[in-house]
Protein backbone atom coordinates (compact mmCIF):
# COMPACT_ATOMS: atom_id res chain seq x y z
CA UNK A 1 0.00 0.00 0.00
CA UNK A 2 0.97 3.59 -0.92
CA UNK A 3 -0.74 6.15 0.21
CA UNK A 4 1.32 9.41 -1.30
CA UNK A 5 3.35 9.75 -4.65
CA UNK A 6 1.85 13.00 -6.42
CA UNK A 7 2.31 15.25 -3.36
CA UNK A 8 3.50 18.55 -4.05
CA UNK A 9 6.91 19.11 -2.78
CA UNK A 10 7.86 21.12 -0.01
CA UNK A 11 10.52 22.97 1.67
CA UNK A 12 10.63 20.86 4.62
CA UNK A 13 13.08 18.78 4.53
CA UNK A 14 12.56 14.94 4.22
CA UNK A 15 13.46 11.70 5.73
CA UNK A 16 12.58 8.12 4.91
CA UNK A 17 12.04 6.44 8.00
CA UNK A 18 11.65 2.50 8.11
CA UNK A 19 10.03 1.01 10.34
CA UNK A 20 7.46 3.11 11.28
CA UNK A 21 5.03 0.42 12.26
CA UNK A 22 7.02 -0.72 14.92
CA UNK A 23 7.98 0.77 18.34
CA UNK A 24 10.58 3.55 17.80
CA UNK A 25 9.87 4.72 13.80
CA UNK A 26 6.20 5.31 15.31
CA UNK A 27 8.13 7.39 17.96
CA UNK A 28 10.89 8.85 15.98
CA UNK A 29 8.12 10.12 12.97
CA UNK A 30 5.82 11.60 15.59
CA UNK A 31 8.77 13.89 16.79
CA UNK A 32 10.12 14.43 13.13
CA UNK A 33 6.67 15.63 12.25
CA UNK A 34 6.16 17.75 14.75
CA UNK A 35 9.11 19.40 14.07
CA UNK A 36 8.41 19.74 10.38
CA UNK A 37 9.42 17.25 8.49
CA UNK A 38 8.41 15.54 5.70
CA UNK A 39 8.13 11.81 6.46
CA UNK A 40 8.04 8.63 4.42
CA UNK A 41 7.64 5.55 6.88
CA UNK A 42 8.18 2.05 4.96
CA UNK A 43 7.28 -0.92 6.96
CA UNK A 44 6.71 -4.41 6.03
CA UNK A 45 4.16 -5.02 9.14
CA UNK A 46 6.27 -8.17 10.03
CA UNK A 47 3.79 -10.64 11.72
CA UNK A 48 6.48 -11.40 14.85
CA UNK A 49 4.19 -9.43 17.42
CA UNK A 50 0.54 -8.11 16.98
CA UNK A 51 -0.14 -6.93 13.82
CA UNK A 52 -3.15 -4.92 14.79
CA UNK A 53 -0.64 -2.67 17.08
CA UNK A 54 1.46 -1.96 14.02
CA UNK A 55 -1.54 -0.81 12.21
CA UNK A 56 -2.78 1.19 14.85
CA UNK A 57 0.55 3.13 15.22
CA UNK A 58 0.24 3.99 11.49
CA UNK A 59 -3.14 5.13 11.79
CA UNK A 60 -2.24 7.31 13.82
CA UNK A 61 0.84 8.66 12.08
CA UNK A 62 -1.15 8.97 8.98
CA UNK A 63 -3.58 11.79 10.64
CA UNK A 64 -0.59 13.61 9.68
CA UNK A 65 -0.79 15.82 6.37
CA UNK A 66 3.69 15.33 5.96
CA UNK A 67 3.16 11.56 7.08
CA UNK A 68 3.03 9.22 4.05
CA UNK A 69 3.56 5.27 4.07
CA UNK A 70 4.57 2.55 2.08
CA UNK A 71 3.76 -1.14 3.05
CA UNK A 72 6.36 -3.65 1.81
CA UNK A 73 9.61 -5.44 2.96
CA UNK A 74 13.25 -4.79 2.98
CA UNK A 75 13.96 -7.77 1.16
CA UNK A 76 11.99 -6.08 -1.94
CA UNK A 77 14.29 -4.18 -3.36
CA UNK A 78 12.58 -3.13 -6.29
CA UNK A 79 9.82 -1.46 -4.11
CA UNK A 80 12.13 -0.11 -1.73
CA UNK A 81 14.32 1.65 -4.30
CA UNK A 82 10.73 2.65 -6.03
CA UNK A 83 9.65 4.24 -3.06
CA UNK A 84 12.94 5.92 -1.86
CA UNK A 85 13.70 7.29 -5.58
CA UNK A 86 9.97 9.04 -5.67
CA UNK A 87 10.48 10.52 -1.95
CA UNK A 88 14.20 11.41 -2.60
CA UNK A 89 14.96 11.60 1.29
CA UNK A 90 17.82 14.44 2.18
CA UNK A 91 17.92 11.92 5.42
CA UNK A 92 17.27 7.82 6.14
CA UNK A 93 16.79 6.32 9.32
CA UNK A 94 16.61 2.54 8.87
CA UNK A 95 15.02 0.95 11.94
CA UNK A 96 13.06 -2.25 10.59
CA UNK A 97 14.90 -5.39 11.48
CA UNK A 98 13.65 -8.36 12.81
CA UNK A 99 14.36 -7.69 16.39
CA UNK A 100 14.49 -9.71 19.67
CA UNK A 101 17.43 -11.61 21.32
CA UNK A 102 15.36 -14.58 21.97
CA UNK A 103 13.64 -14.63 19.21
CA UNK A 104 16.55 -15.37 17.13
CA UNK A 105 17.34 -19.06 18.38
CA UNK A 106 14.19 -19.98 17.40
CA UNK A 107 14.42 -18.64 13.85
CA UNK A 108 17.73 -17.45 12.51
CA UNK A 109 16.95 -16.70 9.16
CA UNK A 110 14.15 -14.05 9.68
CA UNK A 111 17.57 -11.90 10.61
CA UNK A 112 19.49 -12.53 7.98
CA UNK A 113 16.74 -11.73 5.55
CA UNK A 114 15.50 -8.34 7.36
CA UNK A 115 18.55 -7.47 8.62
CA UNK A 116 21.57 -8.55 6.55
CA UNK A 117 19.57 -8.28 2.88
CA UNK A 118 16.88 -5.94 4.25
CA UNK A 119 19.81 -3.57 5.83
CA UNK A 120 22.27 -3.80 2.35
CA UNK A 121 19.06 -2.60 0.01
CA UNK A 122 18.86 0.70 2.66
CA UNK A 123 22.45 1.00 2.20
CA UNK A 124 22.13 0.70 -1.84
CA UNK A 125 18.92 3.54 -1.86
CA UNK A 126 20.63 5.62 0.42
CA UNK A 127 24.23 5.36 -2.18
CA UNK A 128 22.33 6.23 -5.17
CA UNK A 129 20.22 9.36 -3.60
CA UNK A 130 23.49 10.58 -2.31
CA UNK A 131 21.38 11.01 1.01
CA UNK A 132 23.40 13.74 3.58
CA UNK A 133 23.02 11.50 6.51
CA UNK A 134 22.22 7.72 6.83
CA UNK A 135 21.16 6.48 10.26
CA UNK A 136 20.53 2.99 11.66
CA UNK A 137 19.67 0.87 14.20
CA UNK A 138 22.04 -1.34 16.09
CA UNK A 139 22.26 -2.21 19.34
CA UNK A 140 23.95 -2.90 22.76
CA UNK A 141 23.83 -6.74 22.29
CA UNK A 142 26.68 -6.11 19.89
CA UNK A 143 28.77 -5.96 23.14
CA UNK A 144 28.05 -9.29 24.01
CA UNK A 145 30.44 -10.97 26.47
CA UNK A 146 32.46 -7.90 27.06
CA UNK A 147 32.25 -7.20 31.05
CA UNK A 148 34.25 -3.77 30.98
CA UNK A 149 31.30 -1.44 31.99
CA UNK A 150 30.09 0.81 31.01
CA UNK A 151 30.07 -0.62 27.31
CA UNK A 152 32.13 2.36 25.46
CA UNK A 153 31.95 2.49 21.83
CA UNK A 154 36.05 2.51 21.20
CA UNK A 155 36.12 -0.79 22.70
CA UNK A 156 36.06 -3.85 20.78
CA UNK A 157 33.14 -5.76 20.34
CA UNK A 158 33.83 -8.87 18.70
CA UNK A 159 32.00 -11.53 20.92
CA UNK A 160 28.49 -11.36 19.65
CA UNK A 161 26.36 -14.35 21.38
CA UNK A 162 23.45 -14.54 19.28
CA UNK A 163 22.59 -14.41 15.75
CA UNK A 164 20.50 -11.18 16.28
CA UNK A 165 23.71 -9.47 17.47
CA UNK A 166 25.68 -10.98 14.84
CA UNK A 167 23.81 -8.95 12.21
CA UNK A 168 23.57 -6.21 13.84
CA UNK A 169 27.63 -6.46 14.01
CA UNK A 170 27.59 -7.34 10.51
CA UNK A 171 25.40 -4.12 9.22
CA UNK A 172 28.06 -2.00 11.03
CA UNK A 173 30.68 -3.46 9.20
CA UNK A 174 28.90 -3.48 6.15
CA UNK A 175 28.02 0.48 6.78
CA UNK A 176 31.24 0.95 7.41
CA UNK A 177 32.46 -0.29 4.29
CA UNK A 178 29.61 1.91 2.24
CA UNK A 179 30.50 4.98 4.22
CA UNK A 180 34.31 4.23 3.13
CA UNK A 181 34.02 3.92 -0.15
CA UNK A 182 30.86 6.18 -1.35
CA UNK A 183 31.99 8.85 0.81
CA UNK A 184 28.46 8.28 2.45
CA UNK A 185 28.10 10.16 6.00
CA UNK A 186 26.80 7.13 8.53
CA UNK A 187 25.70 7.16 12.63
CA UNK A 188 25.23 3.38 13.73
CA UNK A 189 23.19 3.67 16.96
CA UNK A 190 23.84 1.13 19.91
CA UNK A 191 20.27 1.20 21.43
CA UNK A 192 20.51 0.36 25.08
CA UNK A 193 16.80 -1.88 26.62
CA UNK A 194 14.30 1.20 25.16
CA UNK A 195 10.94 0.83 26.71
CA UNK A 196 7.73 3.48 26.72
CA UNK A 197 4.10 3.72 25.85
CA UNK A 198 3.34 1.63 22.40
CA UNK A 199 6.08 -0.17 23.54
CA UNK A 200 6.60 -4.04 22.12
CA UNK A 201 4.90 -7.10 23.78
CA UNK A 202 7.68 -9.18 23.59
CA UNK A 203 9.79 -6.94 25.85
CA UNK A 204 9.93 -7.05 29.79
CA UNK A 205 8.20 -4.22 30.45
CA UNK A 206 5.06 -5.32 28.58
CA UNK A 207 4.81 -8.76 29.24
CA UNK A 208 5.17 -8.18 33.16
CA UNK A 209 2.88 -5.27 33.46
CA UNK A 210 0.64 -8.01 31.46
CA UNK A 211 0.87 -10.58 33.18
CA UNK A 212 0.38 -8.98 36.67
CA UNK A 213 -2.47 -6.90 35.71
CA UNK A 214 -4.25 -10.89 34.66
CA UNK A 215 -2.76 -12.73 37.65
CA UNK A 216 -0.04 -14.48 35.97
CA UNK A 217 3.36 -15.24 37.24
CA UNK A 218 6.23 -13.22 35.79
CA UNK A 219 9.38 -15.26 34.69
CA UNK A 220 12.41 -13.67 36.23
CA UNK A 221 16.08 -14.90 34.23
CA UNK A 222 19.11 -15.95 36.17
CA UNK A 223 17.32 -15.22 39.40
CA UNK A 224 16.70 -11.86 39.34
CA UNK A 225 20.45 -10.96 39.12
CA UNK A 226 19.71 -9.23 35.93
CA UNK A 227 20.75 -5.66 35.22
CA UNK A 228 19.87 -3.29 32.49
CA UNK A 229 20.21 0.49 31.15
CA UNK A 230 16.89 0.92 30.81
CA UNK A 231 16.07 3.62 27.88
CA UNK A 232 12.82 5.73 27.62
CA UNK A 233 11.60 6.23 24.07
CA UNK A 234 11.16 9.84 24.44
CA UNK A 235 14.53 10.26 25.48
CA UNK A 236 16.11 8.21 22.76
CA UNK A 237 14.43 9.43 19.50
CA UNK A 238 15.31 13.07 20.95
CA UNK A 239 18.83 11.41 20.53
CA UNK A 240 18.23 10.78 16.85
CA UNK A 241 16.90 13.93 16.27
CA UNK A 242 19.85 15.26 17.63
CA UNK A 243 22.89 13.09 15.76
CA UNK A 244 20.52 13.64 12.68
CA UNK A 245 22.26 17.36 12.11
CA UNK A 246 25.71 15.66 13.39
CA UNK A 247 26.43 13.97 10.05
CA UNK A 248 30.42 12.43 10.65
CA UNK A 249 32.74 13.90 7.76
CA UNK A 250 35.78 12.04 6.84
CA UNK A 251 38.82 13.27 8.94
CA UNK A 252 41.65 14.13 6.80
CA UNK A 253 44.23 12.24 9.34
CA UNK A 254 43.77 10.40 12.48
CA UNK A 255 45.16 13.21 14.30
CA UNK A 256 41.77 14.97 13.67
CA UNK A 257 39.93 12.59 15.49
CA UNK A 258 39.14 13.76 19.20
CA UNK A 259 39.77 11.56 22.16
CA UNK A 260 36.73 9.73 23.18
CA UNK A 261 35.31 10.07 19.44
CA UNK A 262 34.48 6.78 17.71
CA UNK A 263 34.38 8.14 14.29
CA UNK A 264 36.71 6.07 11.86
CA UNK A 265 39.99 7.20 10.39
CA UNK A 266 39.12 6.28 6.96
CA UNK A 267 35.28 6.67 6.58
CA UNK A 268 32.83 9.79 7.48
CA UNK A 269 31.09 6.99 9.53
CA UNK A 270 30.89 6.61 13.40
CA UNK A 271 28.91 4.35 16.35
CA UNK A 272 27.02 5.58 19.15
CA UNK A 273 25.56 4.63 22.12
CA UNK A 274 22.47 5.75 23.34
CA UNK A 275 21.28 4.67 26.49
CA UNK A 276 20.51 5.90 30.35
CA UNK A 277 23.60 5.17 31.68
CA UNK A 278 22.30 4.22 34.26
CA UNK A 279 22.49 0.13 35.41
CA UNK A 280 18.81 -0.82 36.98
CA UNK A 281 19.03 -3.95 38.50
CA UNK A 282 16.02 -6.27 37.11
CA UNK A 283 14.60 -6.61 40.46
CA UNK A 284 14.29 -2.94 41.36
CA UNK A 285 12.46 -2.43 37.95
CA UNK A 286 9.67 -5.14 38.88
CA UNK A 287 9.12 -3.32 42.60
CA UNK A 288 8.81 -0.35 40.53
CA UNK A 289 6.13 -1.71 37.96
CA UNK A 290 4.30 -3.43 41.42
CA UNK A 291 4.26 0.08 42.85
CA UNK A 292 2.87 1.66 40.06
CA UNK A 293 -0.16 -1.42 39.47
CA UNK A 294 -0.71 -1.19 43.27
CA UNK A 295 0.16 -5.28 42.96
CA UNK A 296 2.76 -7.87 44.06
CA UNK A 297 3.91 -9.65 41.07
CA UNK A 298 3.51 -13.79 41.22
CA UNK A 299 7.44 -14.26 40.73
CA UNK A 300 8.80 -16.97 38.54
CA UNK A 301 12.55 -17.41 38.98
CA UNK A 302 14.25 -19.16 36.26
CA UNK A 303 17.89 -19.53 35.27
CA UNK A 304 19.86 -17.14 32.53
CA UNK A 305 18.52 -17.97 29.03
CA UNK A 306 20.76 -19.22 26.14
CA UNK A 307 22.52 -16.08 24.68
CA UNK A 308 21.34 -13.88 26.96
CA UNK A 309 23.99 -10.91 29.05
CA UNK A 310 23.41 -10.73 32.79
CA UNK A 311 24.08 -6.68 31.93
CA UNK A 312 24.04 -4.01 29.97
CA UNK A 313 25.40 -0.14 30.84
CA UNK A 314 25.73 2.00 28.30
CA UNK A 315 28.61 5.16 28.42
CA UNK A 316 26.59 7.86 26.74
CA UNK A 317 29.20 10.25 26.51
CA UNK A 318 30.10 10.72 23.19
CA UNK A 319 26.52 11.20 22.13
CA UNK A 320 26.45 14.00 25.02
CA UNK A 321 29.65 15.48 23.31
CA UNK A 322 28.35 15.44 19.74
CA UNK A 323 24.86 16.27 20.87
CA UNK A 324 24.97 18.19 24.21
CA UNK A 325 22.18 15.66 25.19
CA UNK A 326 22.18 12.72 27.37
CA UNK A 327 18.99 10.56 28.24
CA UNK A 328 17.52 11.14 31.44
CA UNK A 329 14.13 10.22 32.47
CA UNK A 330 13.72 7.89 35.85
CA UNK A 331 12.77 4.42 34.90
CA UNK A 332 10.03 4.90 37.79
CA UNK A 333 8.81 7.56 35.60
CA UNK A 334 8.79 5.93 32.50
CA UNK A 335 7.01 2.87 33.92
CA UNK A 336 4.29 5.20 35.11
CA UNK A 337 3.92 6.75 31.34
CA UNK A 338 3.73 3.07 30.02
CA UNK A 339 1.40 2.01 32.79
CA UNK A 340 -0.84 4.63 32.01
CA UNK A 341 -0.39 3.87 28.25
CA UNK A 342 -1.62 0.28 28.69
CA UNK A 343 -4.44 0.14 30.52
CA UNK A 344 -5.81 3.02 28.69
CA UNK A 345 -5.28 1.23 25.30
CA UNK A 346 -5.86 -2.09 26.71
CA UNK A 347 -8.92 -1.04 29.06
CA UNK A 348 -7.54 -2.81 31.52
N1 LIG B 1 13.51 -1.74 21.41
C1 LIG B 1 14.74 -1.98 21.84
O1 LIG B 1 14.96 -2.13 23.06
C2 LIG B 1 15.91 -2.04 20.89
C3 LIG B 1 17.20 -2.21 21.44
C4 LIG B 1 18.28 -2.26 20.56
C5 LIG B 1 18.10 -2.13 19.21
N2 LIG B 1 16.84 -1.99 18.70
C6 LIG B 1 16.70 -1.84 17.24
O2 LIG B 1 15.91 -0.70 16.97
C7 LIG B 1 15.14 -0.89 15.80
C8 LIG B 1 13.68 -0.64 16.07
O3 LIG B 1 13.24 -1.56 17.08
P1 LIG B 1 11.77 -1.56 17.68
O4 LIG B 1 11.88 -1.86 19.12
O5 LIG B 1 11.03 -0.36 17.21
O6 LIG B 1 11.21 -2.88 16.97
P2 LIG B 1 9.80 -3.16 16.25
O7 LIG B 1 9.79 -4.63 15.98
O8 LIG B 1 8.69 -2.59 17.05
O9 LIG B 1 9.91 -2.35 14.90
C9 LIG B 1 10.56 -2.86 13.75
C10 LIG B 1 9.63 -2.66 12.57
O10 LIG B 1 10.29 -3.17 11.41
C11 LIG B 1 9.37 -3.86 10.61
N3 LIG B 1 10.09 -4.89 9.89
C12 LIG B 1 10.70 -5.98 10.41
N4 LIG B 1 11.26 -6.71 9.43
C13 LIG B 1 10.99 -6.05 8.27
C14 LIG B 1 11.30 -6.30 6.90
N5 LIG B 1 12.02 -7.36 6.55
N6 LIG B 1 10.87 -5.41 5.98
C15 LIG B 1 10.14 -4.33 6.33
N7 LIG B 1 9.81 -4.05 7.60
C16 LIG B 1 10.24 -4.91 8.55
C17 LIG B 1 8.35 -4.45 11.57
O11 LIG B 1 7.09 -4.66 10.94
C18 LIG B 1 8.30 -3.43 12.68
O12 LIG B 1 7.21 -2.56 12.54
C19 LIG B 1 15.46 -2.31 15.32
O13 LIG B 1 16.47 -2.21 14.35
C20 LIG B 1 15.99 -2.99 16.58
O14 LIG B 1 16.84 -4.06 16.25
C21 LIG B 1 15.73 -1.93 19.51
Amino acid sequence: MTTDRNEPRTTARRVLITGTAGFIGFHLAILLLDEGFEVHGYDGMSDYYDVNLKHRRHQTLLQHANFHATEALLEDDEKLWQTAEAFAPDIIVHLAAQAGVRYSLENPRAYIESNVVGTFNVMEAARKLEVEHLLMASTSSVYGANDEMPFSELEKADTQLTIYAATKKANESMAHSYAHLWNLPTTMFRFFTVYGPWGRPDLALYKFVDAILDGRPIDIYNHGDMYRDFTYVTDLVRAIRLLIDTPPVRPASKDEIEEGDSLSPVAPFRVVNIGNSDKVRLLDFVEAIEAELGIKAVRNYMPMQMGDVPATWANAELLQRLTGYRPQTDFRDGIAQFVTWFREYYRK
